[in-house]
């Protein structure tokens, strides 16, 4: 998306040299190291562009943005030890390279340097609007981590649950990049919850597609383990349907029972396959994806704003890492 280039040199710039020289150094390697590995970079971008759509330089919201970025990276070096992930953007995960206690370290780092980055160079009067839309995300942020683990060992567990957990472990990061944005550009009430609306659908979309990829991605572009949610008994939508099915329901438990590891993952895809697991998904990030459309078309923004924040909408829902 040729638009994305601006967006993308803003923001490279911004964390070239970031953070600045501090010690110990095996502290901040993997904070620059995550950061370097590159990524969509699709929340800071959304924080950059509801500043923009709001007719403000989409700069002044870069500290936020980067803040955002912070978090995510923050929460990807603790997601890979809790998923026993080995690959993070086709490259190792910190834990593998660092271990686990430096990486625990490092993400408790990056997460003050986040909120140190937050309210960076801001007038007084958006500070509060600003902490209060990130504490409370940062929250639910970790309370749908907790759910997501709780799942794995969970057996009655509804499409409901699941929806409810990746809106706060996923979904909500959108909403508040855009609402950030929306904040610093003096955006109305109305119109800040409306972004983060338009954020929180997009991110479930984003989320039901990202357990899609993780079996059905190509491991080259996703840059991730394939199969990893299989091994890990994670209650992704595909593994709901799988359970809930009348046929096919009591031999997917058996599976989880029975197997451990990397042995679940053909048999569990077969049964996805038998029961078109695959397509139910993503019927529902398809409605999750229009009713994100609803929210942004409610802002009522000029009519090339709007495009800008749909087309990157529409390249996420088709993109393939
Ligand atoms: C990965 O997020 C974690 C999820 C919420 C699925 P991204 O897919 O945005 O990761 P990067 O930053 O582009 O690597
Ligand atoms: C990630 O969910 C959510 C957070 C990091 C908060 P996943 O565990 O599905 O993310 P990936 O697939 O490892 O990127
Ligand atoms: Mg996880
Ligand atoms: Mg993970
Ligand atoms: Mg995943």
């Amino acid at each position: 998306m040729e638009i994305l280039k601006n967006y993308f040199a803003i923001l490279e710039g911004r964390i070239a040299d970031f953070p600045e020289a501090r010690t110990p150094e095996n502290l901040y390697d993997p904070v620059r190291y995550i950061l370097k590995l590159g990524g969509k970079r699709l929340r800071p971008i959304l924080a950059l562009m509801a500043c923009k759509a709001l007719g403000k330089n989409p700069e002044e919201a870069l500290n936020q943005a980067l803040a955002v970025e912070l978090f995510h990276n923050f929460s990807l070096i603790h997601d890979d030890i809790m998923d026993a992930a080995d690959l993070r953007r086709g490259k190792s995960t910190v834990h593998k390279i660092w271990g686990t206690n430096t990486a625990i370290l490092s993400g408790d780092a990056m997460l003050v340097l986040a909120y140190r980055t937050l309210t960076d160079g801001c007038d007084a009067q958006q500070i509060p609007a600003l902490l209060e839309t990130f504490n409370q995300t940062a929250l639910e942020v970790c309370e749908g981590q907790q759910m997501d683990m709780n799942f794995e060992t969970a057996t009655a567990v509804s499409e409901a649950d699941y929806l409810e957990m990746i809106r706060l472990k996923t979904s909500v990061l959108l909403g508040c990049a855009l609402k950030l944005g929306a904040i610093k550009a003096h955006a109305t009430s109305e119109q800040a919850a409306s972004f983060y609306n338009f954020g929180c659908d997009l991110g479930v979309a984003f989320q039901i597609q990202d357990d899609i990829l993780d079996l059905y991605g190509d491991p080259e572009k996703f840059g991730k383990m394939v199969g990893g949610d299989v091994m890990a008994g994670k209650k992704t939508l595909l593994m709901l349907h799988a359970l809930d099915h009348k046929e096919w329901g009591k031999q997917t438990a058996e599976i989880l029972e029975k197997l451990e590891g990397a042995a679940r993952i053909e048999p569990i895809k077969e049964i996805f396959e038998q029961t078109d697991a695959r397509a139910h998904a993503e019927a529902q990030m398809n409605n999750y994806y229009q009713r994100a459309l609803g929210h942004l078309k409610n802002i009522q923004l000029p009519s090339e704003k709007e495009a800008e924040l749909e087309s990157f909408a529409k390249f996420l829902f088709e993109r393939d890492h």
